[in-house]
């Protein structure tokens, strides 16, 4: 058996899935490090050299001009085959374990932060019509008691999804919103900290340790996620208070945090839904208080851009195309947010940086408004 992560709640791993998994991750590495580099080229010969310096073709114009392309194919067929065979060994080896998970999960409830689920909230349609990613039943599936599930295999394969370039702990995207903000506003020393659409709480954590003083909160409508997150934190020794609530209208009172954030959320949810998440936070945020929201969101580079359309098309995230193509100062102005007070900006990946040719998307977008 093998845990290679290093909290109490991460699954394990037989040899022989052990080997399925690490067959996989290594396919992946393979087919982006010798395939990805090509599309490209071919991108810039076949579109790219149509354009002027620094302008974007469409994203449709784009994946239309390489969808043929038997470089491509190949490219996009080990992708997409990778990505259910992710979910097809690591899913069976957690049901394995998933009575032992659960009782793992249930004897650290209680002793640190606090979980507090309600099976009143809703999963907005954009999660449930849809297994994201591939992942089958999304985020929320719950399929017995006390259900942990979702959450594990959610652990396991982002692990092997992110080809190491998250971290050992995957919490790359907590530190690297972190440093942005350290940069553009110093220390802010907040009172209470908001971070939406958390999953599992991989970049819930990096806040503990780096605002020790502060009050950690952290969101999701999954339940499962939820359960193992708490679980996961309390075993990795972090103080979070995790509840089961929608971004688009929690329960907090008006003004109850001073810092809040999501990490890789926005792609996920809707037109619609950014909306009304940006509305909440404005009114979630004390006088002064920042919204930080970090996504993979390249408007402005025209390979990165072509990968996320492809996602959207490709890889069950439908969203992911179109909110390249989103105005987030007006949805931020619309939100409440003064104009002046808002940003835009790119934020270099504390670890990706180092592992240049193992991730094909390079850097984030970060939207932030002051209230
Ligand atoms: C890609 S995951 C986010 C990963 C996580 N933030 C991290 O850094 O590891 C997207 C998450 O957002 C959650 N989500 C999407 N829309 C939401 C909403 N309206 N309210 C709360 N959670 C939401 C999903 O359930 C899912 O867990």
């Amino acid at each position: 058996m093998r845990n290679n992560s290093d909290h109490a709640m991460f699954a394990d791993a037989t040899h022989d899935e052990q080997s399925a998994q690490s067959f996989i991750k290594t396919l992946r590495v393979f087919s982006t490090r010798n395939f990805h580099g090509g599309n490209e080229a071919i991108l810039k010969e076949k579109v790219l050299s149509k354009y002027a310096d620094g302008e974007c073709p469409p994203r449709r114009e784009m994946r239309i001009a390489l969808e043929d392309e038997p470089h491509n194919r190949w490219w996009s067929s080990l992708m997409r085959t990778t990505q259910e065979m992710l979910y097809d060994t690591v899913g069976p080896s957690i049901e394995r374990q998933l009575p032992n998970l659960i009782e793992r999960a249930k004897s650290l409830r209680g002793k640190l932060g606090s979980l507090t689920l309600d099976d009143k909230v809703d999963v907005p349609p954009y999660l449930s019509s849809v297994d994201n990613h591939c992942k089958p039943g999304s985020y929320h599936q719950e399929i017995i008691d006390d259900d942990v599930f979702a959450g594990a295999e959610f652990d396991r394969t982002f692990r092997l999804y992110a080809m190491g370039g998250l971290g050992p702990n995957l919490d790359d995207m907590g530190f690297t919103l972190i440093a942005w903000l350290r940069n553009h506003f110093g220390e802010i020393g907040p009172k209470r900290i908001l971070d939406m659409g958390c999953t599992v709480g991989h970049s819930t954590l990096p806040y503990c340790d780096l605002y020790p003083d502060s009050e950690i909160h952290a969101i999701d409508v999954a339940a499962t996620c939820l359960r193992y997150g708490h679980a996961r934190a309390v075993a990795m020794e972090k103080e979070v208070h995790f509840s089961q609530q929608n971004a688009e209208y929690t329960n907090f009172e008006d003004g109850s945090f001073d810092l809040v954030v999501s990490h890789a959320v926005l792609h996920e949810t809707s037109h619609r839904a950014i909306r009304a998440i940006f509305k909440e936070c404005y009114r979630l945020l004390s006088p002064g208080g920042l919204m930080i929201h970090m996504d993979g969101i390249t408007p402005n580079k025209p390979f990165d851009k072509y990968y996320s359309d492809w996602m959207s098309v490709n890889n069950n995230e439908p969203y992911l195309g179109t909110v390249q193509d989103e105005d987030f100062v007006s949805i931020c102005t619309q939100a409440g947010f003064s104009k002046e007070n808002v940003s835009l900006g790119e934020a270099e990946p504390q670890f990706i940086g180092k592992a240049s040719d193992d991730k094909p998307v390079s850097g984030y977008l970060v939207v932030s408004a002051q209230k």
